[in-house]
């Protein structure tokens, strides 16, 4: 296993720090893991001018998989914006082609006080969103902020092919294959054409998969059930920017930003791994962020891109034994539990593992 750490910026060496240690016991116990480091983001701005350099591009390309803290911080705010920490994120998924993010959303029952959400709306809340990530409004042209007659005008081309709306979809119906066989595609195509096309090939993809219940929501309604009924949803599918913003919105169920792992996944099941937030600036290099989401991040690594379930589950295991024995970081801090820093959050995992 190849794997490359991109720390990243803010919290992001504090966080990825702990999850190494995991992948590090792992290689003492005997597993063939090679750890490699890398920049990406700010820090490769610094070092190098450009957040995603020629140096991590070839590390990109040899790994099987990558691990990233976070990108961003305010000290990049000025900068023009292909020079931009995001910037790199965005080029580096283009580059390796990450068009399949699946983010689940889970509430820890340990946390089930976590959420702003009653706790019967959310309690078992267990889902898993699909969303597209290389096409769609984010990268179709033309593109730009122009002057027309006399006044600005801002437009981007919300585009998708069929092909890039099949190969989402057989991931999505796949996923919930292995779940509980139920599917929601959503759209908007009652006013866009693009998303009309999304549901048309969605609903060809679901030929081959007629054990997959396949039901469609548009995007606003599906905004709103997600706040007032989320159990209803198992697997949903979705473009770039509609699942940018209920990725979001449906994380914000477990109450717990620190809490959530992604994977952005190739056609071969290379990935990039990460926590859902940021770099967190306001609580960097105090040693008090949660390392939780970066550590679960390479449990989906083990599971998606090296088949290691086991492992996956291992890491799955003793972070639900850290939290029921009362362990928390600032961000999940609840009294009578045990306030921990970063570090020592590591240390708990390590010691259950
Ligand atoms: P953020 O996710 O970094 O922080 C939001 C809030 O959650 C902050 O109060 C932060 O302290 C807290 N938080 C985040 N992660 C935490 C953790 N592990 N433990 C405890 N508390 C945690 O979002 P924000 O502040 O909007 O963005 C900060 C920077 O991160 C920006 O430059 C933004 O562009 C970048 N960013 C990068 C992402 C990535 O690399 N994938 C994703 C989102 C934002
Ligand atoms: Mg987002």
């Amino acid at each position: 296993m190849k794997i490359a750490l991109l720390a990243g910026d803010g919290i992001g060496s504090e966080i990825v720090a702990q999850a190494e240690r995991v992948l590090r016991f792992f290689i003492e116990e005997g597993q063939k893991i090679e750890i490699e480091p890398g920049l990406l983001g700010g820090c490769a701005v610094d070092a190098c001018g450009e957040p995603f350099p020629p140096a991590t591009q070839q590390l990109a390309a040899d790994a099987d998989a990558l691990l990233l803290g976070a990108v961003g911080g305010p000290r990049y705010d000025l900068l023009p914006r292909e020079k931009r920490p995001e910037q790199g994120l965005l080029s580096i998924r283009k580059a390796l082609n990450l068009f399949a993010n699946f983010r689940p959303v889970m509430l820890f029952p340990e946390l089930a006080n976590a959420s702003t959400l009653k706790a019967e709306v959310v309690s078992g809340l267990d889902i898993l969103i699909v969303r597209e990530l290389t096409g769609d409004i984010y990268f179709g042209q033309p593109r730009g902020i122009e002057i027309r007659e006399g006044q600005r005008f801002g437009f981007n081309t919300m585009i998708y092919s069929e092909s890039e709306i099949a190969r989402i979809a057989h991931v999505a119906f796949q996923a919930a294959r292995r779940r509980n066989g139920r599917l929601c595609s959503i759209d908007k195509m009652n006013v866009l054409e693009c998303t009309q096309l999304w549901r048309d090939v969605v609903i060809e993809t679901a030929e081959i998969y007629p054990d997959v219940t396949l039901s469609h929501m548009l995007v606003d309604n599906a905004a709103m059930q997600l706040v007032r009924d989320p159990k209803q949803f198992d697997v949903m599918v979705t473009g770039n920017i509609f699942g940018d913003i209920l990725s979001d919105e449906a994380s914000m169920l477990t109450g717990s930003i620190g809490m959530l792992p992604s994977a952005s996944l190739d056609e071969n099941n290379k990935g990039l791994y990460e926590p859902i937030h940021g770099s967190a600036p306001d609580i960097a290099d105090k040693n008090i962020a949660n390392p939780l989401a970066t550590i679960l991040s390479v449990a989906m690594m083990m599971r998606y891109s090296f088949s290691e379930e086991q492992l996956a589950v291992r890491i799955e295991r003793a972070v639900r034994q850290v939290l029921a024995e009362g362990y928390r970081t600032a961000d999940i801090f609840e009294t009578g539990m045990r306030k921990v820093s970063t570090t020592e959050m590591g240390d708990a995992v390590l010691s259950y593992l």
